[in-house]
């Protein structure tokens, strides 16, 4: 369905519409559970959603692209051992309520555009998109940055995902057309806009990844670990944030080989953000690339979550004309590469990567241009 007709079909139905965007993360990977910066921006492909109130405190969802159904009571809302789709969904109405605001059951249609599992924050679009529906019917407002944690306490208390801020706070938050520095400690966020002659062209590796398969909060232990150690030697040290290389040097030995690399990796992926915001600041976009190729070989050599299509899609994209860098992009162990691109060698970068990284897995890569997505919210249908 295109814009225009879902805006139809939700006045026809007489429901509200609402949307949120998908996420692309320019820099700053598995920084943000470490209290660190980040660099992301949002992407017009959207969760779209329909919702009516009504009299009781059910919650009906069809979820079309999945070709499902769904229901849960806003009454009997505990978290499962298993979850699914709707578990996440159910998780939002909660985690809202915690904060006092009394939910409305509703009927729900939810539509998705972005790709499922592949590191443009699907599930944080449904999420953000959910929560200011039901904040909608209910008649009720909640700053972005509340929902955006309402948001990641679904995920870690009814997703079993211990996932960072930087998902929901970009797609709650985000504007229009800039790259957002996001200090999750703080909270704190400062906008650039990204140079025209720049843009980011994200490829889908076909490899899916599910953050709750364990790879991910296998990470974070191993960060909340290293922070343990180096906190007995140094009390100031709350989250890897606080750690500087040279401190890193002087425990080498104490951390070990292993947590010594992750913990390498976030301290040097926290200087990249902030050195690539400058370099978009200053529109040097050849930067931005070379910060880019860095984080990726940190990724896969420091906090090792790549994989072989990966690096396949990462060689393959680096030896275009006109790409600056390339990286895997979100949690990793599949998923989408990140490309900065020429602008004007776009076209000629999709169709080499196109039918370079489609003769080895054997079928046309999705290839999406990122471009300037509207703030998640409603959308009026009348
Ligand atoms: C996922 C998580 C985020 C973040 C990234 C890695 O997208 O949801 O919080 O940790 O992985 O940077």
């Amino acid at each position: 369905m295109t814009r225009s007709s879902r805006i139809a079909h939700a006045a026809a139905n007489n429901a509200r519409l609402f949307r949120a965007p998908g996420r692309a993360n320019i820099i700053g990977e598995h920084t943000d559970y470490n209290d660190g910066l980040v660099l992301p921006t949002n992407t017009a492909l959207y969760t779209w959603l329909t919702i009516s109130p009504r009299n009781d405190r059910l919650v009906m969802v069809t979820a079309e692209s999945l070709a499902e159904h769904g229901r849960f009571d806003l009454d009997d809302i505990a978290p499962v051992q298993h979850p699914t789709w709707i578990d996440y969904l159910k998780g939002v109405a909660a985690e809202i309520e915690t904060t006092g605001i009394e939910l409305k059951g509703a009927d729900l249609t939810i539509f998705g555009e972005i790709p499922i599992g592949g590191g443009l924050s699907s599930s944080a679009s449904v999420e953000i998109a959910m929560a200011f529906a039901m904040l909608g019917i209910a008649g009720v407002s909640m700053p972005g940055r509340e929902v955006a944690k309402a948001c990641q306490r679904a995920e870690h208390n009814y997703g079993g995902v211990k996932c960072g801020i930087m998902d929901q706070f970009s797609v709650a938050c985000g504007q229009h057309g800039d790259a957002m520095l996001l200090d999750c400690r703080t909270l704190t966020t400062e906008s650039v806009t990204i140079p025209v002659e720049m843009t980011l062209l994200v490829t889908d590796s076909g490899v899916k990844h599910r953050l709750s398969e364990g790879g991910y909060n296998q990470r974070a232990d191993e960060c909340r670990k290293a922070v343990e150690m180096l906190k007995a030697k140094d009390s100031s040290i709350m989250a890897l944030r606080d750690v500087e290389p040279e401190t890193l040097d002087v425990h080498a030995a104490m951390l070990g080989k292993d947590l010594l690399r992750r913990c390498r990796h976030v301290v040097s992926e926290n200087q990249r953000v902030r050195q690539a915001f400058h370099a978009l600041q200053a529109g040097d976009i050849s930067g931005v690339g070379t910060l880019v190729k860095h984080s990726h070989m940190s990724l896969r050599d420091d906090y090792e979550v790549s994989c072989d299509e990966i690096e396949s899609l990462v060689g393959i994209a680096d030896a275009c004309d006109g790409v600056l860098g390339s990286r895997m992009m979100g949690a990793g162990f599949g998923g989408c590469v990140l490309s900065v691109v020429r602008t004007e060698c776009v076209s000629d970068v999709r169709r080499e990567i196109g039918e370079k990284y489609g003769a080895i897995c054997g079928a046309e890569p999705w290839i999406h241009t990122v471009s300037a997505a509207a703030p998640a919210g409603e959308v009026a249908v009348t």
